[in-house]
């Protein structure tokens, strides 16, 4: 598996922020937090907790030089607690000592009276007592009301989806020094080194000039670093700032557990219309977001639920309402899909029901509302070189689902205590910010005299190849040996006003900056070629593996090239910013094209589900994937299997539970599950599209980094279709995650409630 970081990683080598040499003198933060979810602080007593053993300082909101905040979106979140606490975990002090265990020593010792609030948990009820993050946000088109009566059968229901814990194997944190030059330079494992620096300036009162922040890799994100290693890196920079030292923070497992928010869980009301023929003809539905104690990326992730709110189908009238509603849960956050899965899960919800009532098959319900070429989304999207059909068609006869189904029904004939299921699962998700502007990318590319090159840009290494996929390219512009191509760590001095590596678009948005870059330099050499070679014009001369080409005869090599260049004193270094070009959404009238392309594929799931015990194994994913003109093969397939199985886990067994209280009980591995190699389906075969090309993805490929998740969704479907084959009498509830302690629950309501 030849990563970028394959090697590195695989002996233990790679560097990740708790790994760095640190300088002496290194201070540590414990952070004292709120332990309960909604209070006004009454009083804090620090002394005990500043005399204690290594204490180097506590700091408050007090000892903030700037601003308060860091809302990225809504100004409404404090760094550290004032008056008031709104979530479990919530920092309201940074105790820094010289060891972790002394600074943990005297975080214990700090003394704090609360009076307890009213705490919610539920977004119905807080969207109840009007809690909200902000107005509802409706798109619509057509007209459902009048759609209603034309409709031979309206369908109406609720669906659950859970939240769903990153996991990224390093946990929050961040490395911040202050700087001789008056400003701090903070180490952050970051998918936003911008969103780290703008936030530190601003607490820190300084200029973004003098916040700079460097990111050589992150051990995972999934969306949970996108804006919230802001707090960590602020955090650890303001600490710097007033004690004038090197300071670390570094979270363990639960706390980040703890303090952290997660993907919305959310709870949708919907209500589908159709005709006898099984055309779905109207779809209302209605999401109540899990926002969390303040705005976070919520309102971002909220639109993105209502652009996938019908999946990969066509339905000519719609109105979606969204709502975020403001809980006392840690502020929930992007995590891989970013709204989108939460949508697709309740249309798709929406067809099981209706194919149930309908008596048609859910498949084929599926198949009969599919999006075809030509085709407008409900927000104003026209569908172009669209592969939907072409998935689902290719889907269907390479795994010959018609005889899947009757292998099934064959088992589940001749079976009593076990059954299987399988399901389909279409998706079509938009590749872009929904944000238009964020969807711009720069890079710094220098070829040194020896002929090597580095690149720097925007792009954050999270384990999904992106600095692979970039140096392919640099590589494949010069035509020169990918050994050659250094790509730089991320950082803001290099790198400036970028957006977060996210939405799938890093390696789209930063290869093409990379690559236009890269072509400028490209551009003088062939001229200095042409000059050397005693040609008028570069026309003629091409760059192959290492060699200049006058026609097709090898005349110098790289090396040669590169040192003429310099030589004659040619600028071989190159900056460039990327636009995206032709996206565009007027929210005022929620209507325009909003995304560059999208990712599109079909997945088949099949389970077997122990109707005695509950639980189920996978026996196989199944998919063809449209991978536009995929260039990086391994790194595909490998995004490709992960964002299905962190798919799988969030529609199944990963199980986040806050009490009443706002406390999270499923805080440790032991209490929450995640996918392991055992839960992996048996067998995951993957078809790449064939003759695809993607003139908006980088090198004519599509994105890659979190469609796939969506294939999952397939999985609840499976695993309630082998339920019914059980017992088919009952009305399963549509709620994720279907847990095998839920599906013993629903399979045998009275005999469990006996036997407690
Ligand atoms: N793959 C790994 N190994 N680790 C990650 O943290 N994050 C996912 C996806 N794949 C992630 C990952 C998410 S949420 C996104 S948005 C994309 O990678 C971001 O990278 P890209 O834009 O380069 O695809
Ligand atoms: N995806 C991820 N992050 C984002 C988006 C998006 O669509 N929009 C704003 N931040
Ligand atoms: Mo991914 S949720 O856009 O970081």
């Amino acid at each position: 598996m030849k990563n970028y970081d394959s090697e590195k990683h695989v002996k233990g080598e790679s560097q990740f922020v708790d790994d760095l040499l640190t300088p002496a003198g290194l201070l540590h933060i414990i952070v004292f937090a709120s332990t309960v979810a909604h209070a006004k602080i009454l009083k804090i007593d620090y002394s005990e907790a500043l005399n204690s053993i290594g204490v180097a300082g506590i700091i408050t909101s007090k000892d903030i030089p700037g601003e308060n905040q860091i809302g990225g979106i809504i100004q409404d979140e404090p760094l550290l607690a004032e008056e008031y606490v709104h979530f479990i975990g919530q920092p309201i002090a940074l105790v820094v000592a010289d060891t972790i265990l002394h600074a943990k020593d005297a975080s214990v010792k700090i003394k704090i009276e609360f009076e307890k609030l009213h705490v919610i948990t539920d977004p119905r009820e807080a969207f109840q007592k009007g809690e909200l993050i902000m107005s509802p946000r409706i798109f619509a088109s057509g007209d459902v009301d009048s759609t209603w009566l034309k409709c031979d059968y309206v369908i109406e229901g609720t669906a659950e989806s859970g939240g769903q814990e990153h996991l990224y194997l390093e946990t929050q944190g961040a490395f911040a020094y202050p700087l001789e030059t008056g400003g701090i330079r903070i180490i952050s494992s970051t998918q936003g080194p911008t969103q780290v620096q703008r936030a530190s300036a601003k607490v820190l009162g300084l200029p973004m000039n003098k916040v700079e922040v460097d990111v050589t890799r992150i051990g995972g994100g999934f969306g949970g670093k996108e804006d919230q290693a802001s707090t960590w890196g602020c955090i650890a920079a303001l600490a710097a700032w007033k004690l004038n030292k090197p300071v670390k923070i570094i979270l363990s497992r639960q706390d980040d557990m703890r303090m952290t928010g997660k993907r919305h869980p959310y709870s949708s009301d919907f209500k589908i219309g159709l005709s006898s023929a099984g055309k779905v003809l109207a779809y209302e539905v209605t999401f109540y977001q899990n926002a969390g104690a303040s705005a976070d990326l919520s309102p971002a992730v909220l639109d993105r639920t209502l652009f996938h709110a019908v999946n990969s189908y066509y339905v000519p009238n719609v109105k979606a309402t969204a709502i975020s509603c403001r809980t006392n849960l840690p502020p929930n956050t992007a995590f891989r899909g970013f709204g989108g899965p939460q949508g697709m899960f309740v249309m798709e919800a929406a067809l099981y029901k209706a194919s149930e009532v309908m008596g048609i098959e859910y498949r084929k319900l599926q198949e009969l509302n599919l999006i075809t070429e030509g085709d407008t989304f409900y927000y104003g999207q026209t569908i172009e070189n669209s592969t939907i059909q072409r998935c689902w068609q290719e889907t269907n006869t390479k795994y010959d689902v018609d005889s899947i189904q009757e292998r099934i029904e064959d088992f589940n004939r001749n079976n009593k205590l076990f059954k299987k299921g399988f399901s389909l699962m279409p998706v079509c998700f938009g590749i872009s910010f929904t944000n238009t502007f964020m969807n711009q990318a720069s890079a710094l590319v220098h070829v040194y005299s020896d002929g090597s090159i580095s690149v720097s840009t925007g792009a954050i290494e999270m384990g999904q190849g992106v600095n692979m996929k970039i140096r392919q390219t640099v590589a494949s512009v010069f035509s020169v040996d990918i050994e050659l191509v250094k790509i730089e760590s991320t950082n803001t001095t290099r790198a400036a006003n970028t957006s977060p590596t996210a939405a799938s678009a890093g390696a789209d948005m930063n290869g093409k900056a990379a690559e236009i870059a890269s072509n400028i330099i490209l551009e003088k050499l062939l001229n200095v070629a042409a000059q050397k070679l005693n040609v008028k014009n570069n026309s003629s001369i091409t760059l192959k593996d290492g060699y200049v080409y006058l026609n097709s005869t090898p005349e110098l090599s790289w090396f040669q090239l590169v040192q003429a260049a310099f030589q004659s004193r040619t600028n071989l270094s190159s900056q460039a910013q990327y636009a995206v070009p032709g996206i565009y959404f007027d929210r005022t009238i929620n209507k325009g094209k909003p995304f560059a392309y999208y990712a599109i594929g079909t997945a088949i799931i099949e389970v077997t589900l122990d109707c005695l015990r509950g639980i189920y194994e996978f026996d196989s994913v199944k998919v063809v994937h449209d991978y536009g003109k995929s260039f990086s093969f391994v790194v595909d397939r490998g995004q490709t299997e992960g964002a299905i199985i962190q798919g799988l886990g969030w529609m199944t067994i990963e199980e986040i539970i806050y009490n009443k209280d706002g406390k999270l009980i499923t805080d440790a591995l032991s209490t929450y599950k995640v996918p392991d190699i055992h839960f992996t389906p048996k067998e995951i075969e993957i078809e790449f599209l064939e003759n695809v090309k993607n003139d908006a993805g980088i090198k004519g490929s599509k994105a890659i980094g979190e469609p796939p998740l969506m294939y999952g969704i397939g999985a609840f479907f499976a695993i309630l279709n082998a339920m019914k084959a059980f017992n088919p009498d009952k009305e399963y509830k549509l709620s994720a995650p279907i847990t095998p302690e839920k599906v013993l629950c629903e399979l045998y309501p009275e005999n469990v409630n006996s036997l407690v």
